[in-house]
């Protein structure tokens, strides 16, 4: 049997000055199997067409669609409107980012911000020859490289972090698994050493405090604790 369930979500915009921060509630029926995607496509559809909120791919593939739902952060497309008994629903946009309007937030500026910062691509041990054959990777090596490589960029744990919501350089967990990524990858020349300057200080390595929530809410469920764990070990020893 369906049911009527109530989404509260912040309005605001903070590039037109009359606007003000303020909770709407939007009521709609429950339908079989609606996530906050489905509910907020229909919010915006019927009820209120000046709601804003970010959707790509509806499949938790392209990371659009971070928010806080009921207090914790979520993708809303992942995310079913069954799992909250009371019928309840409360949305607010992902902190740390900047606010475009409403739940929509600009992940793309800190995310390219991020990738700067920790020099996101390889720097190779040699010239590639495009003539010879790639040289060959170990199965388990290539598969650790594409374990930490199925990031997709949501942000959540960058809302979850205490370290990042007060330091804004911070990298987060979402930049040091990319340092990861790159040092654990065979084509990629640099030392412990040459990472070390790029992520040994406060707004790296040494800013995390250990509290977990990046790895509670990341929804790829990577690895990240143990991974910051294992590179603080090795930039403590270089
Ligand atoms: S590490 Fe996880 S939570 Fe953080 S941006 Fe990547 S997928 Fe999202
Ligand atoms: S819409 Fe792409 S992850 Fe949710």
């Amino acid at each position: 049997m369906s049911r009527e369930i109530t989404i509260t979500a912040l309005k605001y915009n903070p590039s037109n000055k009359h606007s003000k921060p303020e909770f709407v509630d939007y009521k709609l029926e429950e339908t079989p199997g609606m996530t906050l995607y489905i509910a907020l496509t229909k919010i915006k559809s019927t009820i209120d067409h000046d709601l804003s909120s970010d959707f790509v791919c509806r499949a938790g593939i392209c990371g659009a669609c971070g928010m806080i739902i009921n207090g914790k952060p979520r993708l809303a497309c992942k995310t079913l409107t069954s799992e909250f008994e009371s019928g309840k629903i409360e949305l607010l946009p992902l902190p740390t980012f900047k606010l475009i309007k409403d739940l929509s937030v600009d992940t793309g500026s800190w995310m390219k911000n991020m990738s700067i910062r920790v020099n996101s691509w390889i720097e190779a041990k040699e010239k590639t020859d495009i003539t010879k054959i790639e040289k060959k990777v170990e199965p388990q090596v290539a598969q650790d490289v594409f374990e930490l490589d199925r990031c997709i960029e949501c942000g959540l744990c960058i809302a979850s972090c205490s370290t990042a919501i007060m330091r804004e350089d911070f990298v987060g967990a979402v930049g040091l698994n990319r340092v990861a990524r790159f040092q654990i990858d065979p084509h990629d020349k640099r030392t412990d050493e040459d990472f070390y300057e790029i992520i040994g200080d406060d707004n790296g390595i040494f800013g995390c405090m250990s509290l977990l929530a990046c790895e509670d809410h990341c929804p790829k469920d990577l690895p990240l604790q143990s991974k910051i764990a294992y590179m603080r070990r090795t930039m403590v020893k270089v």
